[in-house]
């Protein structure tokens, strides 16, 4: 059975192509924001809210990261 974290189960839930799930990633790590979250509010509440990437990731290694978790498979 297929194996990936929830983020990703969430993600590929609500992005129908790989493209858009990349998409989404990118977007989110970038500038997170809650019209855009797709967690519950309570996580938000029990994590508190995910704070930018921009200042430490480039676009361009955003680029790849996001690559890298739609294709990721968790190994079991
Ligand atoms: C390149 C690095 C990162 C990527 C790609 C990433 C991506 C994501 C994505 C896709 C979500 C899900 C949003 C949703 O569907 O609701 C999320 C949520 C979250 N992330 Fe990250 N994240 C990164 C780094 C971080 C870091 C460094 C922190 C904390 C220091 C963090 C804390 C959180 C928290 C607390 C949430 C849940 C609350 C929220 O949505 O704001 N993330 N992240």
């Amino acid at each position: 059975m297929e194996h990936r974290c929830g983020h990703h189960q969430k993600v590929r839930g609500a992005c129908k192509t790989q493209a858009q799930q990349r998409q989404f990633i990118y977007d989110y790590a970038l500038s997170p924001s809650e019209e855009k979250m797709l967690f519950p509010k309570a996580t938000k509440e029990y994590f508190g809210f995910m704070p930018s990437v921009k200042k430490n990731v480039s676009s361009e290694e955003m680029k790849t990261i996001s690559e890298f978790l739609v294709n990721y498979q968790a190994v079991k």
